[in-house]
């Protein structure tokens, strides 16, 4: 199964399912997701079931060959459930209990909820675990997505309470890591413990940090419910959820590891104001290589963008080629099967205007057209790779506890750790060097070097596991705000960046947070003469064995080092005190690569991404164009072109607008 589609039946009158079916095998669709929000189409009263449509519209399908996957309904708890318990609704920070009509209005620490779902959950499970043409299961669909403020009900704060003496066993432990003598915040019992409702100033950061934490493990277990009910009953189905690239409200890491794989629903082209309005090749290829570092492996695309999205206000309409394009770069970064959203644009509700590969009419048109002749070009290739990836040799290390506790302490009103992180990324993806996104419990050694920004949360086994990557030979980049904290989130008593400091050669003292400072550096070493300004930041570092790479050169710190690099065991210790602009960090990045002999896949004009995936001693190299123009390239003579042909003239490649090439390369 390569490609596939987001279908919704139950919206549309069952004489058309059938022509549907046929437009999708036409199409090369060999799979369809079906059933996530249909709870009361169901299940319309309680304890009665009508499974009937959902099976007649499976057979419908299958008699073109189409394979199934069914998401478990529970983000739409029917009206009959919240009539009986409206205690399910979710209650925002101030004690408001939110409607009923949109969806996910539930609280996910509800028992009366849970009780349900288990209910629902086994005797839908139960029902199609014989069916033959049902393949796996979507759990839920996006957690968190509208649970964007976290609820804080009575049950939840319950479950909060559960957890913290999981986690602290005493209260005085608790108040010990927390430091709530601090304001006289001192508790006796964990259920005086709040939820963090809004107070006449500011939260214990530690408690803050400990409710993300909380909100994260709850959705994970909410999950995990749902998985164990589905193995049990189903056991040759395979189980995923659509994770949403950078969303920051759970621990992608840990929802990943209870499935078989996970998916991804990727929109490069987004709607509101403050989201993607304008594509951005390099967010987009971030998601996806976050996405892949979740399990280290190729993944799905369980909503690949299929038209204009919208809801009250629309976005602009992808151009002729956009959608093919970024099923390209999908699958360049690692999706094996890419399904879209959605089949046909709805006539109601409200996604009236998010649109699908059909329009509102059904009648095939340009975006079918597009996607029908996307799927079948690459269809071919893709057994090729299946399964592979592209074996990167440099790695960024991500961290939800690092994000969540500049969340609660950004230091700086404008420092970001996705943007601060992306920052790092951006190095690579326009030098088209693979990077891997990695979680802090990955084994470091498979990379020669290693970004690791941001370490303001440390703990002694982290820091042993970082000394042994570089001792072993690694070269690893710290920066900034490295081991500043405890993982409770209190300060540490250690001169920083703590005892890391050996790896990195230096002490830093005093630091300076740019807040209406202008601050620029330069470079000590190399060829470069360039001065760039840099932001946010500055550590003010005393070298103790390092040397510097970079000076700051205003303020009473003027001449110190902004970025320094150490020599330590078998390999060096990096430590960037600042956030880099664009430039200053191409050309770092570019040093510290070259140290270790990575290589980029090739260079190409601003706007083309080079991608690999790596199999045996065959890359497959996609190039992808992201500009609304041709742009010329020279391919090296020993590059086979499998995609792409007719854009290729002896060694020149003249790649029209959005348009892709794929080589295959012996190396
Ligand atoms: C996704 C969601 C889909 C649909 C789509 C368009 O986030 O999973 O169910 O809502 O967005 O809004």
């Amino acid at each position: 199964m390569k490609f596939g589609v987001d279908y919704y039946p139950e919206h549309w009158p069952k004489e058309r399912w059938a022509y549907d079916a046929k437009l999708m095998i036409e199409t090369g669709i060999e799979v369809v997701r079906l059933a996530e929000f249909a709870w009361a189409k169901l299940e319309p009263e309680f304890g009665k079931f009508d499974f009937e449509w959902l099976d007649e519209a499976i057979e419908i399908l299958s008699k073109e060959g189409i394979k199934v996957i069914l998401g478990t309904p529970t983000p739409t708890p029917p009206v009959w459930i919240i009539e009986e318990h409206p205690d399910i609704l979710p209650m925002d920070v101030n004690g408001t209990r939110l409607g009923f009509g949109g969806r996910h209005h539930d609280c996910q620490s509800n028992e009366n909820y849970l009780n349900h779902i288990r209910r629902f959950v086994r005797i839908m499970a139960k029902h199609y675990s014989n069916n033959s043409h049902v393949v796996g299961w979507q759990i839920d669909n996006e957690f968190g997505n509208s649970h964007q403020k976290l609820c804080t009900c009575d049950s939840c704060k319950h479950a909060f309470h559960v957890w913290l003496e999981k986690k602290y066993t005493t209260i005085d432990k608790l108040n010990e890591a927390w430091g709530t003598v601090f304001w006289s915040q001192t508790y006796n019992r964990f259920d005086q413990i709040p939820a963090p409702l809004p107070t006449p100033n500011a939260h214990n950061p530690a408690l803050l940090l400990d409710w993300k934490r909380f909100a994260s493990d709850l959705i994970v277990e909410f999950q995990k419910i749902q998985i164990d009910i589905v193995r049990e009953e189903c056991p040759n189905h395979f189980i995923t959820h659509n994770f949403m690239g950078f969303f920051d409200k759970t621990d992608y890491f840990d929802l990943a590891k209870d499935l078989d794989f996970v998916s991804h629903d990727q929109y490069p082209m987004h709607f509101r104001e403050g989201s993607d309005l304008t594509p951005s090749p390099m967010r987009s290829a971030a998601a996806l290589d976050l996405i892949r570092g979740m399990k280290q492996k190729p993944f799905w695309i369980m909503e690949q963008q299929s038209g204009p999205s919208g809801w009250e206000v629309i976005g602009a309409t992808p151009r002729p080629g956009q959608l093919k394009l970024w099923t390209y770069q999908s699958i360049a970064h690692g999706a094996d099967t890419v399904v879209y959203f959605r089949w046909r644009t709805c006539l109601f509700g409200t996604e009236e205007y998010w649109h699908g590969i059909l329009p509102h009419s059904g009648e095939p048109s340009r975006r079918y057209d597009e996607v029908k002749k996307g799927i079948q070009d690459i269809s071919p290739v893709m057994d090729e790779f299946k399964g592979h990836t592209s074996e990167a040799e440099a790695g960024i290390l991500f961290s939800y506890d690092q994000e969540w506790a500049f969340q609660i302490q950004p230091h700086h009103p404008d420092l970001n750790y996705v943007k601060h992180i992306q920052g790092y990324y951006k190095a690579f993806h326009e030098a088209n060097i693979p990077v891997n996104f990695l979680s802090e419990e990955e084994d470091f050694s498979k990379y020669k070097l290693l970004i690791a920004p941001l370490m303001f949360l440390m703990t002694p086994e982290l820091e042993a596991k970082l000394e042994k990557y570089v001792a072993d030979g690694g070269h690893l980049v710290l920066t900034m705000r490295t081991g500043v904290k405890d993982w409770n989130n209190a300060v540490a008593p250690k001169t920083l960046p703590g005892d890391i400091s050996q790896v990195v050669g230096i002490k830093i003292y005093d630091y300076d947070c740019l807040r209406e400072i202008k601050q620029d550096i330069c470079w000590t070493k190399g060829e470069s003469t360039d001065v760039e300004d840099i932001s946010k930041w500055c550590d003010i570092i005393t070298l103790d064995g390092a040397e510097a790479l970079a000076v700051y050169r205003s303020e009473f710190y003027q001449g110190t080092p902004a970025i320094t690099s150490n020599s330590y065991k078998g390999g060096v210790g990096y430590y960037v005190g600042t956030e880099l602009g664009p430039n200053m960090m191409k050309q770092f990045v570019g040093y510290a690569v070259d140290k270790v002999d990575i290589r980029a896949i090739m260079a190409t004009p601003v706007g083309v991404e080079a991608v690999r995936r790596r199999k045996g001693n065959t890359d497959y190299v996609f190039l992808l164009n992201h500009n609304g123009r041709t742009v010329e390239l020279n391919i090296p003579s020993d590059w086979n072109v499998s995609l792409g042909r007719e854009f290729v003239n002896g060694d020149k490649l003249n790649l029209p607008a959005y348009e892709t090439a794929l080589f295959t390369v012996k190396y």
